[in-house]
């Protein structure tokens, strides 16, 4: 059995336990490898992120490049046919309009996004070009599909995907605007990975929330927000309702709390805290961050319970359920 299947079957078989990491914690840490760490390492969120990971993990293998890992890895889910909140097949806005963001960015401090962009297939790409090839580091609306064009990337047919038409035709019956995700939706997926030498990079792509503004920008394609990655500390993705986690700037927040010395685990618990205390109606609104610090220890830790998240590294690619603050 070659490599690739061999991974992508232990994906599919594996399953694992999630155990909360310690308490909280303001102390200071030392500067040390912890034994818990593993490398490479790639965690992405959602169970789509399984299919999503064993991609990034064969490019990894290909090219040794983290970077490359994680834009092949998500490019997998944005063809994804099933995936509602991800790629051109994703629900459409409120007036029928599919809208994609995502960003990029690795531990250097290189990053790209686009937001607002239309017709185009892979969106991660696209921010990889704004990134490269730019002095920019985000493109929105059409200049980001003028850029598109002259890069080469091929327009796609503004049509919904069967899915995505029959869920807007329900939802047009009552129009009824409510800006939550709910905790069983699986929004975004946002992947940080590792390398063998400790570098990171990020990724994270998504449809936005269902029947949003037409304009309406998440979380996704904003730098600190929905994804930030630093060599010197680690790496976080958010998914979840994109204002909330703008609000207390999530990704960025959890990186400098590693900073600081928290673990992973840690700092994802207190980016939930002050996610809740910024932010009104908690009961509707999920949120979930990923973290891994240069180590390749991992936290991950949610609003509600049904967050959960795929962790590869050379023993096999396997599905988590994180922890959340509100209990089941
Ligand atoms: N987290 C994706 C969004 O809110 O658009």
């Amino acid at each position: 059995m070659s490599q690739r299947r061999k991974f992508i079957k232990q994906s599919i078989l594996g399953s694992a336990l999630f155990l909360p990491g310690v308490a909280a914690s303001c102390a200071q840490k030392e500067d040390k490898n912890p034994s818990t760490g593993e490398k490479p390492l790639i965690l992405s969120t959602w169970n789509h992120g399984v299919p999503a990971n064993a991609d990034a993990w064969s490019k990894l293998k290909e090219t040794g490049s983290i970077l490359d890992a994680v834009e092949a890895g998500v490019r997998n889910t944005e063809l994804d046919m099933g995936n509602l909140s991800v790629g051109l097949q994703g629900l459409p806005d409120r007036e029928g309009i599919t809208t994609l963001d995502a960003s990029i960015m690795t531990g250097d401090g290189a990053c790209g996004s686009v937001a607002f962009v239309r017709q185009i297939k892979h969106p991660i790409t696209l921010a990889r070009a704004v990134m490269e090839k730019t002095p920019h580091v985000m493109l929105v609306g059409e200049g980001a599909r003028q850029f598109a064009i002259a890069q080469g990337f091929p327009l796609e047919e503004e049509i919904l995907s069967p899915q995505a038409q029959i869920e807007y035709d329900k939802w047009k019956v009552t129009s009824q605007y409510k800006p939550i995700i709910n905790i069983e939706n699986h929004d975004t997926i946002g992947m940080i990975g590792i390398d063998a030498n400790g570098k990171l990079a990020g990724s994270c792509t998504t449809s936005g929330l269902a029947y949003k503004m037409h304009g309406r920008v998440g979380d996704s394609p904003i730098i600190g927000a929905g994804l930030f990655v630093d060599d010197e500390v680690g790496a976080a993705t958010a998914t979840g309702l994109g204002e909330s986690i703008i609000r207390i700037c999530g990704s960025f927040l959890i990186v400098e709390l590693m900073r600081q010395g928290r673990t992973p685990q840690e700092a994802c618990e207190e980016a939930v805290k002050r996610l809740i205390a910024k932010n009104k109606d908690i009961k509707d609104i999920q949120a979930g961050f990923l973290a891994i610090n240069k180590y390749g220890e991992v936290g991950a830790y949610a609003v509600h319970p049904g967050f959960n998240y795929a962790k590869a590294t050379e023993s096999g690619n396997v599905l988590i359920d994180a922890n959340s603050h509100f209990k089941p």
